[in-house]
């Protein structure tokens, strides 16, 4: 116990969360030594841009210009990566470092999950650590709880809000009945949104986190192939005020879940019950949910991004490595990964929430309804809204529940219609109840 193993520790990337870390780790490092019975030094960093100014120095002996070399050298033991990306540099020195038995740590997940099933391989052989908390929910220690906390309990369901740059713009179009657009610019201004905002709005970003979530709950390899994403980008102010007159509100929320021995999983927007767990979830807040037996539901909040959250992350799994811990990345030994199919999601059914947009003339009411019920769909309530001229109205309908291969060719027809002024506003409706 009393032989204390010293480290040396590499940043690459020293943006807003490589900086932060570097200034943690800086005025931390005697704490963290005590924590962990150990000592490090910041040996190197490495950044694209040396001269930015960032409101503190580093030692000019730091500095290494090209990161890569850094896998080489005998006194780098941990490799911290803050570059982003799923490939370029970020993956090169990720697998370089791996393999030449370094420590890796990272808030990567577009990383993880284009490359986590080829990185965990080459960790676990190598007997070094990957470790990736920061890379979902931000400082929500949601990753070491799935493979540490609840490893006594099976799994089976896990989904919630994992995007806080959608849900601020969700929250704040509600609030502030602004435009989608000013809501975005404000986002970006408080530095939630990717540098690309478009992966955050589509789905992508939610995407890469659910996928990591449910490999590593259901102990399968990441599913990175193609299945249902979808973001906010086709959602108005109007269909937020809208789901409120239904009592519901809108989030965008990742699903995965086992059922019938397939998995189940998904991103796309949800209308919820107002008064559910999740409808409560504000702001740049994630939320996620966790079912599993023996020990039931449970919640896990907190901010989602950001620099404070994000480096509460990073430096939990530098704790762990400081300690001498060598982890499996996923929790279990990769090679026993479990095999499940693919739920076809053509077969799930539940409520529809539409909103379409018409010319208010005679007949249009009863060709929608017409080709609803063509295809078994019921109609729950309905209520339409003139629009400022006169001629045209907001369409808005809520289902009774119905398939979603059903739904696909009923909107496929209505949409050829000529009536039709705009693309038509679906979105699923989701059972969820209070805990
Ligand atoms: N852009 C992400 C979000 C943060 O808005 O949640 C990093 O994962």
């Amino acid at each position: 116990m009393n032989s204390k193993k010293n480290y040396n520790i590499a940043i690459v990337g020293l943006g807003n969360i490589g900086s932060e870390v570097y200034k943690h780790l800086v005025k931390n490092k005697r704490t963290i030594e005590i924590n962990t019975n150990s000592s490090f030094q910041i040996k190197y960093i490495s950044a694209k841009r040396i001269n930015k100014k960032r409101g503190f120095t580093i030692p000019k002996k730091m500095w290494v210009k090209n990161p890569l070399s850094l896998v080489k050298k005998d006194d780098v033991d941990i490799i911290i990566e803050l570059i982003g990306g799923s490939d370029g540099v970020a993956k090169e020195l990720v697998f370089a470092a791996l393999k030449n038995n370094k420590h890796v740590v990272t808030a990567n997940k577009a990383l993880i999950f284009k490359h986590g099933n080829e990185l965990v391989k080459i960790a676990e052989n190598n007997s070094v650590n990957l470790l990736f908390e920061a890379s979902v929910g931000g400082g929500i220690p949601i990753i070491k709880s799935i493979k540490e906390s609840l490893v006594g309990n099976k799994l089976f369901h896990i989904y919630g809000i994992l995007n806080g740059t959608t849900n601020f713009i969700l929250t704040e179009i509600e609030k502030t009945k602004k435009s989608f657009k000013e809501n975005l610019l404000n986002a970006q201004k408080l530095g939630y949104a990717e540098t690309n905002p478009k992966l955050d709005l589509n789905g992508d970003d939610v995407k890469s986190k659910i996928s990591i979530l449910s490999a590593l709950c259901f102990k399968t390899k990441i599913i990175n192939k193609k299945f249902l994403t979808e973001g906010i980008e086709q959602i108005d102010l109007e269909d937020v005020e809208y789901a409120q007159k239904f009592n519901y509100k809108i989030k965008l929320l990742g699903i995965s879940e086992i059922t019938d021995n397939k998995i189940k999983q998904r991103v796309h927007a949800c209308l919820i019950p107002k008064d559910s767990d999740l409808a409560k979830i504000n702001g740049a807040n994630n939320a996620i949910m966790v079912e599993g037996n023996p020990i039931g539901k449970i919640v896990y909040q907190g901010l989602g991004a950001g620099k404070g959250p994000t480096t509460s992350s990073i430096v939990s799994d530098l704790n762990s490595i400081l300690k001498g811990n060598i982890t499996l990345p996923f929790g279990f030994n990769f090679a026993d990964a479990k095999e499940f199919k693919m739920f076809d999601f053509n077969n799930h059914i539940c409520k529809f929430y539409l909103r379409i947009v018409v010319k208010d003339k005679s007949g249009v009411l009863s060709k929608i309804t017409s080709v609803l019920s063509k295809y078994k769909i019921s109609i729950q309530s309905i209520l339409q809204q003139p629009l400022q001229n006169n001629k045209y109205a907001n369409l808005v309908i809520i289902t009774h529940n119905s398939k979603e291969k059903d739904m696909q060719s009923a909107l496929m027809k209505i949409s050829k219609e000529k009536f039709i002024s705009k693309k038509i506003t679906m979105i699923r409706i989701r059972n969820e109840k209070k805990l």
